[in-house]
């Protein structure tokens, strides 16, 4: 299949070819690609996926059309094979999609439009992870020997499990850390106040309430108390690390809202390079390189 749909199947080289031409683009390196036309499939709920993807397409002189969810077949049933195959027939040359499901692509091998994954249930988000790694890149120049914590949610966090795998393989040390109620075989565990002292990266993941299947086991407040990032943990960081969150954030659980934007915090910076790797990952495919 063409575009992109996980990492795993892309070497290092190829990951850091994605993030150097974001990079080129952020120094103000065009290209055009007139006549093109993309869709947004978004079966979840998106803010900065859906419209930095959007963002970037416009950057590029692809026209984006619009799709509403509610309003489109469906809502009468139609599958996510029939839809895509409609929009592939109507003449779109790429496809992004956000889905609940899995690795829903499985279902979409026939299909020869390229076609970005947006985030698939709780697996895989390849272009958030590839925007983390960009907006480290900026701040360290490497990532061999990095330590970094992905702190929260991890069980539901599609950004955990997609950042963990590529991560390991580009040499950094990962950790996990959060309430054992959110806990998985992702990569070895650590307590967050031990993270805050030795860790280069707090990659702090969103409560993902939509998700649980039962209540969490403490409140909010006690949330934010044993496992958030207080403005007292802050102080405990290393002089050089950062705070990283994908967002949407929930100011006052994983997060304070102080912390959100203090000078560590590097979540604006990831939303901004967003649309760059956007840019990216959609010139390599409608150039054949992805
Ligand atoms: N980080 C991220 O995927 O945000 P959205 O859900 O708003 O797209």
């Amino acid at each position: 299949m063409r575009g992109l749909l996980t990492l795993k199947s892309l070497s290092q080289q190829e990951i850091m070819d994605i993030i150097e031409l974001a990079i080129r683009f952020k120094k103000g390196w065009t290209i055009n690609f007139p006549g093109k036309k993309m869709v947004n499939l978004f079966y979840e709920n998106s803010t900065r996926t859906q419209y930095s993807f959007q963002m970037a397409m416009i950057n590029l002189g692809i026209t984006p059309l619009s799709f509403n969810l509610a309003s489109s077949s469906v809502a009468k049933g139609e599958t996510l094979y029939d839809t895509v195959r409609t929009f592939e027939s109507l003449g779109v040359d790429g496809i992004v999609i956000r889905h609940s499901q899995d690795v829903y692509y499985r279902d979409l091998e026939s299909i020869k439009v390229p076609i970005f994954n947006g985030g698939d249930g709780s697996s895989d988000h390849p272009t958030q992870t590839l925007l983390d790694l960009m907006t480290i890149y900026e701040e360290f120049g490497y990532f061999e020997g990095l330590k970094v914590a992905l702190v929260g949610d991890i069980s539901h966090s599609r950004v955990a499990h997609g950042n963990a795998e590529v991560m390991k393989r580009l040499g950094m040390d990962v950790y996990v850390s959060g309430p054992s109620q959110f806990a998985d075989q992702t990569a070895k565990f650590i307590e967050l106040d031990d993270a805050v002292e030795k860790c280069d990266i707090i990659n702090l993941l969103r409560v993902q309430f939509e998700r649980h299947q039962e209540e969490m086991q403490i409140t909010k407040e006690e949330y934010h108390e044993r496992y958030g990032l207080t403005v007292a943990r802050v102080a405990n960081m290393k002089p050089k690390a950062i705070i990283m969150h994908p967002a949407p954030i929930n100011r006052g659980i994983e997060i304070a809202s102080e912390v959100a934007e203090c000078s560590k915090s590097r979540i604006y910076k990831q939303m901004e390079n967003g649309v760059y790797i956007r840019m990216a990952v959609i010139t390599m495919a409608l150039e054949g390189r992805l």
